[in-house]
């Protein structure tokens, strides 16, 4: 006889009679469920960033959430965001795996293994996951929205990747946000620069914070960007990454600048701006919002990463990018009172007081046209039904009892309508009636700042 195959999960043979106390579960630490209605509001955002970058020529990617562990140490063996902050584990085939800490790897991975025709200018958005203290705005899972393009030098490039984050920014309604921006030089400026620093910062180790000389051990760099005031002390007078550009560097860097000028797009340069990954080459920078506490301000951030794609196996090619924080973006919409979550409202709420038939058929039928509608299940008294209608936030209820029924009508009641406003009309033109109601009413209010102040005015 052959043993039928083990679960590899062990489950208990029989359950036990009934335990006295079920526990109950809660969302890990640093990680939040998305409810109604903010579930919403970040769709909204997705979408409209979705059409922000879809007129500038990026279609989607999506690659998957796991990759091999691989992948992020290359991008940085000697960052927090690697080392320290990683979820990476074995998988059950001995693989090490890892839950991405952040977009740019994975889909640059994808470029290498897929390989694209160049330009390849893509976006996305996904879940990132990173070991941190949670806070506010600072959590263990968070949402990036992005872009990607591959396979071009040319700085007029990084002026339309930095202006599509800016714009995108405006398109939401923020007006705090600040540009910072900076050049890290060419690999070959980066590492001069570096080594610069690293002596400069050695000879003063015994000034700057416990933390700061550990990072300084693994990154010289991230010493730049300490906020301990011992470290902004010796920071203060450490040697200038503007001056290890080489000539080419730096006039890549003037036309990025230029350029943001030609688009009158206020930045700042900020020789002091090191990002959190290794990859970067020449440009940088972040966006940080001005409502939010300056521990977690940066609301996105990017540059160029002209080496990843020969790091991770394919050949050379130019990068450039952003990730934008969704969690943080939405905190600072908050903060500035702009992109409300968009209110969706049904276009109709089918009342039934003759037993059923009709909330069942009648839904189905106003779907089918394209309409959405909702019923009560159960039934219920007129009043209740009704008070389910105006929870829904449905624009009208179609209420049926037998009058109405035994003539082969509906009543049509406005849910809006400050005076009792409702008629009745032939089931047949129901369709019609809700859809010529739709359209001078729409049933979605759009969350864009423009829509939001017409609502203002109109209320
Ligand atoms: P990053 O600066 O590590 O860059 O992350 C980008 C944005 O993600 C941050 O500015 C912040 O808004 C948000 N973020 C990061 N960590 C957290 C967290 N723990 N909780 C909430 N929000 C967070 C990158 O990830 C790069 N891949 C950006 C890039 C794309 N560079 C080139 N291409």
């Amino acid at each position: 006889m052959t043993e039928a195959p083990q679960d590899p999960v062990a489950v208990p043979a029989e359950s036990p009679a009934r335990p006295a106390k079920v526990e109950r579960f809660q969302t890990l630490t640093g990680m939040r469920d998305v409810l109604p209605p903010d579930s919403a509001r970040r769709r909204a955002l997705v979408q409209m960033f979705a059409d922000t970058v879809a007129a500038a020529g990026y279609t989607e990617v999506v690659p998957p959430i796991v990759e091999d562990l691989g992948v992020f140490l290359r991008v940085g063996e000697t960052t927090d965001v690697v080392t320290k902050e990683m979820y990476d584990f074995t998988d059950k085939d001995g693989t090490r795996i890892a839950l991405r800490p952040e977009m740019t790897a994975g889909v640059v991975r994808a470029f290498v293994q897929h390989k694209p025709l160049l330009p390849w200018k893509v976006w996305y958005a996904g879940t990132n996951f990173r070991h941190e203290k949670p806070q506010k705005g600072r959590y263990r899972s968070f949402e990036q929205v992005g872009v990607e393009a591959l396979g071009v030098d040319d700085p007029d490039l990084d002026v339309e990747v930095i202006a599509l984050g800016w714009r995108f920014y405006e398109s939401l309604g923020l007006r705090q946000v600040r540009l910072q921006l900076n050049s890290l030089g060419e690999g070959q400026d980066r590492a001069r620069f570096t080594e610069a620093l690293r002596v400069f910062l050695e000879a003063r180790a015994g000034e700057l914070s416990e933390e700061g000389r550990s990072t300084l051990a693994r990154n010289p760099l991230r010493v730049l960007d300490s906020k301990r005031p011992e470290d902004r002390a010796v920071v203060a007078h450490a040697p200038m990454v503007a001056d290890h550009l080489s000539p080419a560097s730096k006039e890549h860097f003037e036309r990025v600048c230029s350029g943001l000028d030609s688009l009158e797009i206020p930045y700042a340069v900020d020789d002091r701006l090191v990002r959190g990954l290794d990859y970067y080459r020449r440009t940088t920078f972040e966006y940080a919002a001005d409502a939010l506490d300056a521990a977690q301000n940066a609301i996105g951030g990017g540059g160029r990463y002209d080496g990843l794609a020969e790091d991770l196996g394919g050949p050379a090619t130019d990068g450039i990018g952003f990730a934008l924080g969704v969690d943080r973006i939405l905190l600072a919409c908050d903060a500035e009172g702009v992109f409300p979550a968009p209110v969706a409202v049904l276009d109709a709420f089918v009342v039934d007081l003759v037993g059923g038939d009709a909330a069942r058929d009648i839904t189905h039928e106003l779907r089918a046209a394209g309409l959405s509608a909702d019923r009560r299940f159960g039934g219920g008294s007129m009043k209740a039904q009704m008070k389910s209608a105006d929870r829904s936030g449905a624009a009208h209820a179609v209420i049926v009892g037998s009058d109405e029924a035994d003539a082969g009508e509906v009543t049509l009641r406005s849910l809006r309508a400050v005076a009792n406003d409702q008629r009745r009309v032939p089931r047949a033109r129901l369709v019609g009636e809700l859809k010529a109601a739709a359209r001078s009413t729409p049933t979605t209010r759009d969350p864009s700042p423009g829509s939001q102040q017409e609502i203002e005015e109109h209320s």
